[in-house]
């Protein structure tokens, strides 16, 4: 395994199997994590350049299970404020005596960090609209938890496709597992990048997509990354790409429904559904201090 976890495609497939069985360990029986005083010399930064709920806290509960002293950076308020640049910042962090960087960023800078200093590890918090390993992970041991497998399965990933770091770093780990059908769907002018694409099986139609499904993905309409050239009619992107009760019908009878949220409740996903026994929505949101102790464990010995 590598020092720094950038991208997915950094894990073999022996690597994510050993990462979900070790995130398993960690549950204490109780629905929570256990907590174990095993890196109590280590001390881990959070540095998030965009917001974050899940994973930043997530990051930080798997830090304090296992021992770790943990900063919270304060962007806003840091010396970035007088024009510090975010290298000179993360060089600066550094020199205090942090041994591992959990790194939010809108743009590609994990590499150049982890190349710039290499007496530091880097682990990928989410970058741009390409990479988010962690939650790849999470989503692994998700369907683990629900199907025992990562294999065989039809899986229809449905949304904002283009601008979702969790949908390509999803596809690239999936592709280390056999005989999966991939079908994405959603929007057209949300999925540009995935049409006409020799490398993806894309179907307009959400309905169609859906039959036969094991596993339905929603994603995020990112309002916030979208050109305002770009104007998506709220009314009818939920008649015709929101999944609800009716729709998931479509799909296998014990079929699940993910979404790595935050959800727009009511527009991706109807919040009946959302909290219907279909839903693993949540189980993501507690699987991901699992993963994120194992990914911290074996990053940090
Ligand atoms: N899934 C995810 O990355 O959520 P947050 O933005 O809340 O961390």
């Amino acid at each position: 395994m590598n020092k720094n976890l950038i991208n997915i495609s950094e894990l073999s497939k022996n690597d994510i199997d050993e990462l979900i069985a070790f995130a398993e360990q960690f549950f204490d029986g109780d629905g929570g994590c256990k907590r174990e005083n095993i890196f109590p010399d280590k001390t881990i930064a959070n540095v998030f350049f965009e917001p974050s709920t899940r994973t930043k806290l997530s990051f930080e509960i798997a830090a304090k299970n296992l021992g770790c002293q943990t900063i919270n950076f304060d962007i806003k308020n840091s010396s970035m404020k007088k024009g510090e640049s975010v290298f000179e910042t993360i060089d600066t962090v550094s020199l205090m005596g942090v041994d591992m960087f959990i790194i939010r960023s809108s743009e590609p800078i994990l590499a150049e960090l982890a190349n710039m200093m290499p007496g530091v590890k880097f682990i990928n918090a989410g970058e741009g609209t390409e990479s988010h390993p962690t939650q790849t992970l999470t989503d692994f041991l998700t369907i683990k938890q629900t199907k025992d497998t990562l294999n065989n399965l039809k899986i229809v990933i449905v949304g904002d496709l283009d601008h979702s770091r969790v949908a390509r770093s999803f596809l690239n780990g999936i592709s280390n597992y056999e005989e999966n059908e991939i079908v994405l769907t959603g929007h057209p002018d949300l999925c540009s990048n995935f049409i006409n694409n020799d490398k993806y099986h894309y179907v307009e139609n959400l309905d169609d997509a859906l039959k036969d499904a094991d596993i339905v993905m929603a994603l995020r309409i990112q309002h916030e990354r979208i050109q305002s050239s770009t104007e998506i009619d709220i009314d009818e992107y939920k008649a015709l790409y929101q999944v609800n009760s009716e729709r998931m019908e479509l799909a296998k009878g014990d079929a699940i429904l993910m979404h790595p949220g935050p959800v727009n409740m009511d527009i991706e996903v109807s919040e009946s559904l959302y909290h219907s026994d279909k839903s693993v929505i949540r189980d993501q949101v507690s699987n991901g201090v699992a993963i994120r102790m194992a990914v911290l464990s074996r990053f940090l010995s």
